[in-house]
């Protein structure tokens, strides 16, 4: 039997690096997956690839900032696959090409990031919560959101995505006191740095450098973790948030990371 059969899970930034992937190994290992990004065209892709790989899944679009669009995301995948037993909210990233120290970051950026990241882990777990309160502790289920070493240790030119992500870290715990008692795990992943390709700058050493594995960080070390606090293995898991990073928070390396 696989690890997910007759799961049905919601996945958040699954058109993205890592987000397709979680949902890719999910639907592999048996998982229904409601895939959920705001870009349409990469949504269908990770569908198309799940169904071509003789796994289930729909798209649900949404924007993670808006909480209607959330709800009606889960509220697909839960009539599509007959409830909800697993929510990853991957979506999110840092200002990117708009980075710069909070002095001189505009509305508009603090706005997007804080919204996506912290407010689209919100929205989707508030949204995941109410249905698996709903169907019982028998049920249970499990909430995963992706934090980032940033949030613990803080990075130049990222105060509002360090915000976000110790956000994310604080609701974890908050939530997994809340929800315990209904049998549903809440926990949070925290990359260091993942190699995503095609992107000029994650494409050079910089991933490499950044930590004392001597290799680069993919999308399947980040995935290979949610899917271990998704499953059964991981039950007595909650309320903690897992480094990921090959060692980089440890920091003392010689270099500026
Ligand atoms: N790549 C890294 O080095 C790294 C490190 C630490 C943490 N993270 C975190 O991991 C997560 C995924 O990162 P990634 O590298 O796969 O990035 P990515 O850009 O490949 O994927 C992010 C996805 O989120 C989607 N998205 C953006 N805004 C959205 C919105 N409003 N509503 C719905 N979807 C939206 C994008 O369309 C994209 O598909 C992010 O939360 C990021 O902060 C990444």
């Amino acid at each position: 039997m696989k690890r997910f059969e007759n799961k049905s899970a919601f996945v958040t930034g699954a058109g993205g690096y890592i987000g397709s992937v979680t949902a890719k190994m999910l639907a592999a290992e048996g998982a229904k997956v409601g895939v959920c990004d705001i870009n349409e065209e990469t949504c269908a892709q990770t569908v198309r690839a799940i169904t071509e790989a003789g796994g289930t899944a729909i798209a649900v679009p949404a924007d993670v900032r808006d909480s209607a669009s959330v709800d009606a995301a889960v509220a697909k995948t839960v009539a599509a696959f007959g409830g909800l037993d697993i929510m990853v909210h991957v979506a999110g990233g840092s200002a990117r090409k708009d980075i710069k120290c909070l002095a001189d970051q505009s509305d508009e950026v603090i706005l997007r990031v804080l919204g996506v990241n912290l407010l689209g882990g919100i929205w989707t777990s508030r949204a995941a919560a109410r249905i698996m309160r709903e169907q019982g502790r028998e049920r249970g289920g499990r909430i995963v959101n992706i934090s980032s070493l940033v949030g613990v240790n803080g990075l130049w030119g990222c105060t509002d995505y360090a915000a976000s992500k110790g956000g994310i870290m604080s609701m974890t715990k908050a939530l997994a006191k809340e929800m315990g008692p209904f049998g549903v795990t809440v926990n949070s992943v925290a990359p260091g740095c993942v190699q995503r390709p095609g992107t000029g700058a994650d494409d050079s050493d910089y991933a490499l450098k950044t930590n004392f594995l001597g290799k680069k960080c993919e999308a399947t070390d980040i995935a290979e973790t949610i899917l271990f606090l998704c499953s059964a293995a991981a039950r007595f898991v909650t309320g903690q948030t897992w480094i990921v990073d090959g060692g980089r928070g440890l920091g003392m390396k010689g270099t500026d990371c």
